[in-house]
């Protein structure tokens, strides 16, 4: 079986990369194409195309997003298109190789006023990143009708640097000591990375096998915490204070931020078998290690 991750060079594509290791596998990078990732630019249907003919692979996993809020408010037209037109092209792209598709969305197309949601539950974005995450939704669903679309949480693992993820951002402001409010209402359900990409192995090997899934599948780990409350745990672990780190409501003061997108993820296990459950507890530590000290990990 042959594979290929668009965004393998990403967070979460690192992690499919080695989930997917029992088959043939093909990642490409944008800015970071080091080592054997391919350098793509999925906004190049041309681009597409030429890979997925040369490599002729029988399943493809869409990773690539542009997520960080920095590049959406900085530069929209290119933040859109990473997000969206990607999205569409590598479909079209899927489709017209014949390859099966899993896709990768995110829990903010809902609004977070009435979790848990379900795979058929009505979205509602409140920001710009959600609503591209939908709109790259329906153009996928428009592109390649029987693609699996995952809608996954705010995800966590080991971070290339710290704004790479929530977790070890706050990691860094608990280490560093200075005064900073962080967020007490927004619940978010961190998931390790290693484990939304075996959920993803799944669903594609799922697909191979013909086994027919609802177009939209949903996974997320159960325990919901806050920024404060990861803080706290942080902190806690490692023997840090924690005096300087106070509750707010930064980010759902904001207006944009869902306060709680529980995803119900019932029908995922039904269709999969059971997945390893990660424990936030047990994962975190090593996740946030290396960016405790001012430097950050050695190179
Ligand atoms: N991280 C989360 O908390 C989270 C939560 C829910 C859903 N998701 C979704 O999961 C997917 C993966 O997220 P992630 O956290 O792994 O993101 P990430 O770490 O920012 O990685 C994004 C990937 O997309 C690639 N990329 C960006 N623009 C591209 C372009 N024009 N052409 C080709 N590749 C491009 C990047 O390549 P380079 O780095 O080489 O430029 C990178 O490989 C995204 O769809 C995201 O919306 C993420």
């Amino acid at each position: 079986m042959r594979a290929v991750i668009f965004g393998a060079s990403g967070l979460l594509g690192r992690s499919v990369m080695r989930a997917f290791g029992d088959m043939t596998v093909t990642g490409t990078a944008f800015s970071r194409s080091a080592g054997a990732l391919v350098a793509v630019d999925a906004r190049s249907a041309d681009a597409i195309a030429h890979l997925l003919g040369r490599v002729r692979p029988d399943v493809v996993v869409n990773c690539v997003g542009e997520r960080r809020p920095a590049v959406w408010a900085g530069a929209p037209e290119r933040a859109c298109a990473g997000n969206v037109d990607a999205a569409r092209l590598i479909a079209q792209g899927a489709r017209r190789c014949g390859a099966r598709l899993v896709h990768i969305s995110s829990d903010y197309v809902f609004d977070g006023t009435a979790p848990p949601y379900r795979p058929d539950s009505l979205p509602n974005p409140l920001n710009t990143y959600g609503r591209w995450k939908l709109l790259a939704e329906h153009a996928v669903r428009g592109a390649c009708p029987d693609a699996a679309i995952l809608r996954l949480p705010a995800l966590y693992g080991p971070v290339q640097h710290a704004a790479e993820t929530n977790l070890t951002e706050i990691a860094r402001q608990v280490a560093a000591g200075t005064p900073v409010e962080l967020d007490d209402v927004c619940v978010r359900y961190p998931t390790h990375a290693d484990e939304a990409a075996e959920v993803c192995r799944r669903l594609a090997r799922a697909l191979l096998q013909g086994q027919r899934l609802g177009s939209v599948a949903h996974w997320s780990a159960e325990q919901g915490l806050t920024k404060y409350r990861m803080a706290l745990m942080i902190a806690r672990r490692f023997h840090l204070p924690a005096d300087h780190v106070r509750a707010g409501e930064t980010d759902a003061a904001s207006g944009d931020r869902p306060v709680d997108c529980r995803l119900d993820c019932q029908e995922l296990p039904a269709a999969l078998g059971p997945a390893r459950r990660r424990l936030f507890d047990i994962e975190f530590p090593p996740a946030v290690e290396p960016w405790l000290t001012a430097s950050g990990p050695a190179a």
